[in-house]
C-alpha cells in the first residue's frame, strides 16, 4: 500500500502535492518522492528514504525555485519489492529521464518484464517492480502505435501487467496532461475549478474539491486542467459515476470511519489478497527472500515458531497447519521466553519468527539466539527491510500495508495466511503434498478474501452488541482446536483496547477450573468449530455451552451459517461463513476485533492509541 497524488491546475504543484502526500502518509511512510512538470520540457524530481519530512528537507535544500510549475505528482511508499532506500523511492524514470511513474501495488510479472528490458540493453536503477513500467511506457511512447500519445502508451503497458496497480505517469513534454491507470488498487479523480487531481484516496484533495470520480477495474484516466477522460486500456470511453465527498478531513483520512482500526479491519480482504498475490506460482510457494538450500529445507525435522502478542497467536495457528501438512513437530514459543530456557536447536531446526514490525526486541533476540545455535531462520514480517528479516535466512513479507492502529488487525490475518504459505512451502520441500494438493490448499486460501468480505457484514450487529456489553466486569472467550488461539486473540484485543478483564480458554479446560468464574450475567464468547469439519468437537462445545448457560452465563456464540444445533444455546448468535477448518480463524477473528474496538469506543477510550502501548516494542 502506498499513497499517490497527481495534480494539474493553477496553484503551485509543489504545495498541493506535498500537502496531499501529508494526508496520505498513513498509507506508507518509508520513503517519498515527487516529480513536477515545470513546463520547459524537463521534470523536477526529488526522492528520499524515510518520512515525508525528509523529502521536504531535500526540497528545501535544493531550493523551491527548482520546483516550479502547476502540474506534478508524488508518492509515499510502503515497500513491497526492494528495501526502503533512496534509489527505490518513487517516482521512477525511464532512461531518457522524461517519463516518470509512481506505483501502488504489486506487479507479479515484473521479473519477465525486467528480463525483457535488460535483454534489450536497458539498465534498471532500482530493485522495485515499479521501475519496469517507466521504461515500458517510455518505449511505447517513443515508437509504435502509441508514439507521442501518453494515454495510449500507458494503455498498452497496463494491459501487459499482471497483479495489482495504481499507476500515475507524467511525461516532461506533456505538461498539460497526466495519465493514470488502475487494477485492484484504488484511484480517485478529484474535479475542481480549473484543476484536476488523481489520488489513492480523497483525503489527498478534499481541501480543494469534494467532487470525485472513482475509477473502475482496468480503467485509465487522462486528466487535464479542465477535466478528465476515463477509458478502458484499449482507449474506449467508459461511463463514470461522479460522487460528492461528504466527510470531513479527519474522517477522510480514515476512509469515512471513526478510527483507523475499523478501517484496517475492513481492509482485511485486501490485506489477505495482497499477501497471497505473487507468493504462489507454478504449483509452488514463492518466498520473497530465500537463502536456505532446497536440501536444507528438506532436512528440517523440527520447527519452532517464535513471536509475541497477536503475532504469537497467529503462530499457534501455524502449528495446526504445519504439523497437519508436513508431519513435522512444531513448537510455538513466546519470543521473550525462548532463548532463556536453552531450547534444543541445530542445523535441522527451522525457526519461524513472526513480527509485523520486524523490530520487536524479544523476537529479534530469539532470532539471534537461534542463529548462534545454527538453526535456520525464516521471518514473516509486514515491514520490508526491517531488522528481523535482515537477520534471517528466508523472508516472506505480508503485504497488509501500514497499520496505524496500535492493535494488530489486518497484519494478524495476513500473518495467518503467511504462516500457511510457509506450511505449504515446507510440505512442498519435504514432498508430503503433491502439486495438485498444494494447488487445492492455495485455492482454498485464495477464496478467503471473499469470505472475510462477507463476515464484515456482521459489523453493524457486533457494534450494536458492543453497546450492551460495555459495562461488563469481565468477558471470557472459549474455543477449541483453531478456535483456541482465536479465543486468546479475542481476549487480548479486549484487554488492550477496552481495559477490561478478559481471558481466553481452551473450552475443554473449563471443567478443570475456570468454570468457577461463571456467574449470573457474565458474558462468555464461544467460537463454535465447523459443523462438517469437526463434528466431534462441535458436539463437545455444545455441551460446554449448555453447562455455562445453566450457570447463568450470557452466551455470545460465533458459529457457521446453518449451525442450527447451537441456536437454542446462544443468547447472541454471530454467523460466519462456513470455510475449511484451518481457515476458520480468518473469519471468526473479525467480529472479535470489532467487538473489542467498539466496547473501547463506548467506554470513551482512544481505540487507535491504547494506553501504555506502542506499535513497535524495541526493548526486551
Ligand atoms: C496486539 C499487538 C501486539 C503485537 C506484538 C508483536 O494487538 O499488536 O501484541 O502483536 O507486540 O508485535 P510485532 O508483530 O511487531 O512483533
Amino acid at each position: 500500500v502506498c499513497g499517490i497524488v497527481g495534480y494539474l491546475g493553477h496553484r503551485s504543484a509543489l504545495d498541493v502535492v506535498l500537502q496531499g502526500l501529508g494526508r496520505l502518509e498513513y498509507r506508507g511512510y518509508d520513503s517519498a518522492g515527487i516529480a513536477l512538470l515545470d513546463g520547459d520540457g524537463s521534470l523536477a524530481v526529488q526522492r528520499s528514504a524515510g518520512a515525508l519530512s525528509n523529502l521536504e528537507q531535500r526540497v528545501a535544500e535544493d531550493g523551491r525555485e527548482h520546483f516550479v510549475g502547476t502540474g506534478g505528482m508524488g508518492h509515499t511508499r510502503w515497500a513491497t519489492h526492494g528495501a526502503p532506500t533512496d534509489r527505490n523511492a518513487h517516482p521512477h524514470r525511464d532512461s531518457t529521464g522524461k517519463v516518470a511513474v509512481v506505483h501502488n501495488g504489486i506487479i507479479e510479472n515484473f521479473a519477465e518484464l525486467r528480463a525483457e528490458l535488460e535483454n534489450d540493453g536497458i539498465e534498471l536503477s532500482s530493485d522495485t517492480d515499479s521501475e519496469v513500467v517507466a521504461h515500458l511506457v517510455g518505449r511505447a511512447y517513443a515508437a509504435g502505435p502509441a508514439a507521442g500519445d501518453l494515454t495510449a502508451a500507458l494503455g498498452i503497458v497496463a494491459a501487459r501487467l499482471s497483479g495489482a496497480f495504481t499507476l500515475v505517469v507524467t511525461h516532461a513534454d506533456q505538461h498539460d496532461k497526466i495519465v493514470a491507470a488502475r487494477r485492484s488498487s484504488p484511484l480517485v479523480v478529484g474535479v475542481g475549478e480549473g484543476e484536476t487531481f488523481v489520488a489513492s484516496d480523497v483525503a489527498a484533495f478534499i481541501e480543494h474539491t469534494r467532487n470525485a470520480v472513482e475509477l473502475g477495474q482496468d480503467q485509465l484516466v487522462t486528466i487535464t486542467r479542465d477535466g478528465y477522460l476515463v477509458t478502458d486500456f484499449a482507449g474506449t470511453e467508459v461511463e463514470t459515476r461522479p460522487f460528492s465527498v461528504d466527510w470531513d478531513l479527519s474522517a477522510a483520512e480514515k476512509g469515512g470511519h471513526d478510527y483507523f482500526m475499523l478501517k484496517e479491519i475492513e481492509e482485511q480482504p485486501e490485506a489477505l489478497s495482497n499477501t497471497l498475490r505473487g507468493h504462489f506460482a507454478d504449483g509452488g510457494v514463492v518466498l520473497d527472500e530465500q537463502r536456505i538450500s532446497e536440501q536444507d529445507l528438506r532436512d528440517i525435522n523440527k520447527v519452532f515458531v517464535v513471536a509475541c502478542g497477536t503475532a504469537y497467536h497467529s503462530g499457534l495457528l501455524a502449528k495446526y497447519a504445519i504439523e497437519h501438512w508436513c508431519r513435522i513437530p512444531v513448537e510455538v514459543e513466546l519470543a521473550s521466553e525462548f532463548r532463556y530456557r536453552d531450547p534444543v536447536l541445530g542445523r535441522d531446526t527451522l525457526v519461524v519468527a513472526i513480527s509485523q514490525s520486524g523490530e520487536t526486541a524479544d523476537t529479534l533476540e530469539a532470532v539471534r539466539h537461534a542463529r548462534t545455535q545454527h538453526a535456520r531462520v525464516l521471518a514473516i514480517s509486514n515491514t520490508n527491510g526491517s531488522q528481523i528479516p535482515r537477520e534471517s535466512d528466508a523472508v516472506l513479507y505480508t503485504h497488509a500495508g501500514p497499520e496505524i492502529g496500535v492493535a494488530a488487525t489486518k497484519t494478524f490475518l495476513a500473518q495467518i495466511a503467511a504462516n500457511y504459505l510457509v506450511g505449504l512451502a515446507l510440505a512442498q520441500a519435504r514432498g508430503t503434498k503433491y502439486t495438485d494438493e498444494l494447488e487445492h490448499e492455495f485455492a482454498e486460501l485464495a477464496a478467503m478474501p471473499d469470505a472475510v468480505r462477507s463476515v464484515l457484514e456482521t459489523v453493524p450487529q457486533v457494534r450494536e452488541l458492543a453497546t450492551r456489553m460495555c459495562d461488563a466486569k469481565a468477558v471470557l472467550f472459549l474455543g477449541r482446536h483453531v478456535g483456541y488461539p482465536v479465543a486468546l486473540e479475542g481476549a487480548l484485543k479486549l484487554k488492550e483496547l477496552a481495559y477490561m478483564h478478559a481471558e481466553g480458554f481452551a473450552a475443554g479446560e473449563l471443567k478443570h477450573g475456570p468454570i468457577a468464574l461463571i456467574e449470573d450475567g457474565l458474558p462468555v464468547v464461544v467460537q463454535m468449530p465447523s459443523l462438517k469439519g469437526h463434528s466431534q468437537l462441535h458436539a463437545k462445545l455444545l455441551s460446554n455451552i449448555r453447562e455455562i448457560q445453566a450457570r447463568g452465563a450470557r452466551t455470545i456464540v460465533i458459529a457457521e451459517e446453518g449451525d442450527e444445533a447451537v441456536r437454542p444455546f446462544a443468547d447472541e448468535l454471530i454467523e460466519i461463513p462456513a470455510v475449511p477448518t484451518l481457515l476458520q480463524p480468518l473469519v471468526s477473528t473479525v467480529p472479535l476485533q470489532v467487538l473489542a474496538a467498539e466496547i473501547a469506543r463506548h467506554r470513551g477510550y482512544d481505540v487507535d492509541k491504547p494506553r501504555n502501548l506502542a506499535k513497535s516494542v524495541t526493548v526486551e
